[in-house]
């Protein structure tokens, strides 16, 4: 019998996945000081897009080098030359692979390592080991510019060769601290109701979809909650996936949680939840009844079982796999060839179980440096090691952006 996962998909926009596998957005915090892909990030995509995923999507491509997510980010602005993007995605094309851009601005969670004052939708500072700021709110005129450069990176990243754009509204970035009312306290038309915390991104979506046509695919990922009281429920994201559809997006990403509560890796979730692989699954089984948008659910797959059975039961149509990219040198060829069933996860060294996610965001981290530097993964780090890896090098690189400035 074929293996569903080696199924193709036709979006109605005309693009097509050749199976149901996407290798989720990982920021790669591999730039310079000029923020440009560079040969590590061609290593890096010639290597996941040779293991056989139908599609990847690129890692936070910000929008405003003032806010970013990572010293090391990849950022587009109205001065940025393309060529170098044109390399990196050509990588890409070669193997029939879709390549997407994720296009991002981190807003109250920009650190200080890259930002000395953030912006935000209001003055809610995140609390979390004095890394961030107490952001300024953004104007009416600011808005308007986030807005633009959301709009300007996207037609940007069509020009390059991305065959497609996702724009970033979960986990905690701008769009989506806009969205939540524990960080958008505005009265205006940006804040207050629904409607109008969500408007930042349906101009976004709409100016785009004029400047790209209807044959550009384009998609948002979006947070099924926040999973903080008081935060953006899923009662919202529901509200929010209506319009969207309205709107005419060509994939939905599901995911969840925020800085503060990182609900995408697993962390804080119940152990019955995690136990059954997908964390957000049974939020997506249900939106399926009401949702006719192409559905992808990311977070937790690691075995071809429950993949298989996730796209049996029609509770998605493709499958968002990110640190499974990270623990296996071939995945996702095994999966898709069955040669493979299961990806192991990997055993993390955590000192500070406190600081259980900056840990594993090392961990990662350490992996993405190996494959960009064409070496094979490693399984086993020192403690002291994932603990540090992050910090030190946000230091190093934030000291080298400002001496280069
Ligand atoms: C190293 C690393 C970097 C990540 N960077 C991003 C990112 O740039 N954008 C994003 O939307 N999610 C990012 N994520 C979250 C993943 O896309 C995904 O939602 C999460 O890891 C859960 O999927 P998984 O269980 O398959 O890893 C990152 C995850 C990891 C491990």
């Amino acid at each position: 019998m074929q293996n569903i996962l080696n199924t193709p998909f036709q979006f109605s926009c005309g693009a097509t996945f050749k199976n149901r596998v996407v290798k989720a957005a990982m920021t790669e915090r591999l730039c310079h000081s000029d923020h440009l892909p560079n040969k590590q990030h061609i290593q890096l995509y010639n290597h996941w897009s040779r293991n056989g995923a139908a599609m990847l999507l690129s890692g936070n491509i910000m929008v405003d080098r003032r806010y970013l997510e990572s010293t090391g980010n990849v950022v587009v602005e109205k001065d940025t030359s393309i060529e170098a993007f044109k390399k990196w995605t050509s990588t890409v094309s070669k193997y029939d692979c879709h390549f997407w851009a994720q296009i991002s601005h981190a807003g109250r969670q920009s650190s200080k390592f890259s930002t000395r004052k953030s912006v935000s939708a209001s003055d809610v500072q995140l609390k979390k080991m004095g890394l961030f700021s107490r952001p300024t709110p953004l104007t009416e005129i600011g808005i308007e510019d986030v807005i633009n450069r959301f709009v300007h990176t996207a037609e940007f990243c069509k020009k390059a060769g991305f065959t497609g754009v996702q724009f970033h509204a979960a986990h905690g970035y701008l769009l989506n601290q806009f969205l939540s009312p524990l960080t958008n306290k505005r009265s205006d038309k940006w804040g207050g109701s629904l409607d109008n915390r969500a408007r930042i991104l349906y101009y976004i979506i709409d100016k785009s979809r004029k400047k790209l046509g209807s044959a550009f695919p384009i998609s948002v990922k979006l947070n099924s909650a926040d999973f903080q009281r008081g935060g953006f429920d899923e009662e919202d994201s529901k509200r929010v996936i209506k319009a969207l559809e309205e709107r005419g997006i060509d994939l939905l990403e599901i995911s969840g949680g925020t800085y503060e509560q990182s609900a995408m890796m697993g962390i804080g979730m119940k152990e019955s939840t995690r136990s059954r692989e997908a964390y957000f699954l049974e939020f997506a089984s249900n939106l399926r009844r009401e949702c006719q948008i192409p559905l992808m659910v990311t977070g937790g797959f690691r075995s071809l079982v429950a993949s298989e059975a996730a796209l049996q039961k029609n509770e998605l149509d493709v499958i968002g796999y990110a640190r499974p990219f990270l623990m296996s040198d071939r995945f996702p060829m095994g999966f898709l060839d069955g040669t493979c069933d299961k990806v192991e996860e990997p055993i993390i060294n955590i000192l500070d179980p406190k600081n259980k996610d900056a840990a594993e965001a090392g961990f990662y981290d350490l992996q993405i440096e190996r494959i960009a530097n064409n070496k094979p993964l490693k399984h086993n780090y020192p403690g002291w090691q994932v603990a540090l890896h992050l910090p030190k090098k946000e230091m190093r690189m934030g000291f080298r952006n400002w001496l280069l400035r």
